[in-house]
């Protein structure tokens, strides 16, 4: 079975991919900093699976180790999770963001080239769509002004990748646009563990149900929306996860540039969310309407006809079990993985 190469690979989105490609009879290889994640999810995913999983601590934007560790690894597949993803911070921090989301990008593509590894899935996201004129999204709408320095950072990132593509038709690159993902898997044994104060809405609202929080603030509630809250396409993180087996497959067949939205096509407002998260922890959860949060658009989900028609992948997973598993999952771990 083909040996996939996960950077970033023991964060949120990775560790549950990780559990997938296993659970498919694929190898995995995890290279990551552990900058916001800890070995111990690794340790959780080995548990799940019942397998075992290499890993190796290391930076992507150490040149020198990367190549030795791919070199000695010959792997299949790259799918390239490793980067930074706190908007607002990326605000702040413009430069770091650009020197590790686009520098280290560039350093694995360059290493790709040079050992010959022609097959990268890469963690895109829905930003770079910026404010859509209509919805669902599809992958033609236009790519848009994004409003932050992470966003463009996922946006350069893709034109790098199409170029890089393109000089050398050997590569496959497939971009994934992720939606809006949250849940945890359904063991509670790994899941979403946010440094400090959260800046999504689904980690927050689980540690205000959990008593970490005093209430939510609801971003605005004046949108042009049913109840004036903002309108997401959350996704399951575990069918995320198995979008990526499928891209793997996918790969596999020399497909050249391929670009697919993950998502359900289905959207929640906030006050959607509160009402679900509150049945699964049957709590009410306080909130309290606050201004709207600069960058924040209306509406935004996904059209994904394409994914269903050529990865045969479609997100099966309801609110009520991203809500279950994510509270299942704070519950059993108050602190995170450093409970
Ligand atoms: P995460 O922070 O949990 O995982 C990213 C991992 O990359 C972490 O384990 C971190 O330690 C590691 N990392 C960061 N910089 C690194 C470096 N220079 N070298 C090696 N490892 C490094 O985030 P996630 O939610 O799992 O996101 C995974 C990817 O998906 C990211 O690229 C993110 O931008 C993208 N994405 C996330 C979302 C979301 O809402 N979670 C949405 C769209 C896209
Ligand atoms: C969802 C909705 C908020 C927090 C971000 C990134 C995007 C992607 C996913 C990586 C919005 C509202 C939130 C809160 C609230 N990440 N909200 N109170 O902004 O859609 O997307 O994460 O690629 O790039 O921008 O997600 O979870 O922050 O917000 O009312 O405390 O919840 O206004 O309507 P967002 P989010």
């Amino acid at each position: 079975m083909a040996k996939i190469f996960l950077t970033g690979g023991a964060g949120y989105i990775g560790s549950h991919t990780a559990v997938e490609l296993l659970n498919e009879g694929y190898e995995v290889v995890v290279y990551d900093n552990l900058y916001n994640s800890s070995k111990e999810s690794i340790k959780r995913v080995e548990e799940i699976t019942g397998k075992s999983l290499t890993f190796y601590e290391g930076d992507i934007r150490d040149r020198e180790k990367l190549t030795k560790i791919l070199k000695a690894e010959k792997v299949d597949a790259i799918i390239h999770f490793a980067g930074l993803k706190a908007v607002g911070e990326s605000v702040r921090k413009p430069l770091e963001y650009y020197e590790n989301n686009v520098g280290g990008s560039i350093t694995l593509l360059e290493i790709m080239n040079e050992l010959e590894i022609k097959n990268i899935v890469f963690s895109s996201s829905a930003t770079v769509y910026g404010n859509p004129d209509t919805v669902p999204i599809t992958e033609s709408s236009p790519k848009k002004d994004c409003t932050n320095p992470y966003g463009w950072s996922k946006s350069m990132v893709e034109q790098i990748m199409m170029d890089a593509q393109l000089a050398n038709p050997k590569l496959n690159v497939i971009l994934l646009r992720y939606f809006n993902p949250v849940g945890a898997h359904e063991s509670g044994k790994i899941g979403e563990d946010p440094k400090g104060i959260p800046n999504n809405l689904m980690p927050y609202i689980s540690q205000v149900a959990i008593g970490k929080l005093e209430k939510l603030g609801v971003f605005g509630n004046d949108y042009d929306t049913p109840d004036g809250t903002g309108v997401r396409d959350y996704i399951h993180v575990v069918d995320l996860a198995k979008g990526h087996v499928r891209a793997i497959k996918k790969i596999m067949e020399n497909p050249g540039l391929k670009i697919y939205n993950l998502g359900t096509g289905v959207g929640y407002s906030v006050l959607d969310m509160v009402h679900a998260f509150s049945k699964a922890c049957k709590k009410e959860l306080p909130y309290e309407i606050k201004p709207r949060r600069e960058g924040d658009i209306a509406t935004c989900y996904a059209d994904p006809t394409l994914a269903k028609e050529e990865l045969s992948w479609e997100a099966t997973k309801t609110l009520e079990e991203m809500c279950e598993d994510t509270w299942h999952w704070q519950t059993m771990n108050p602190n995170g993985y450093n409970s």
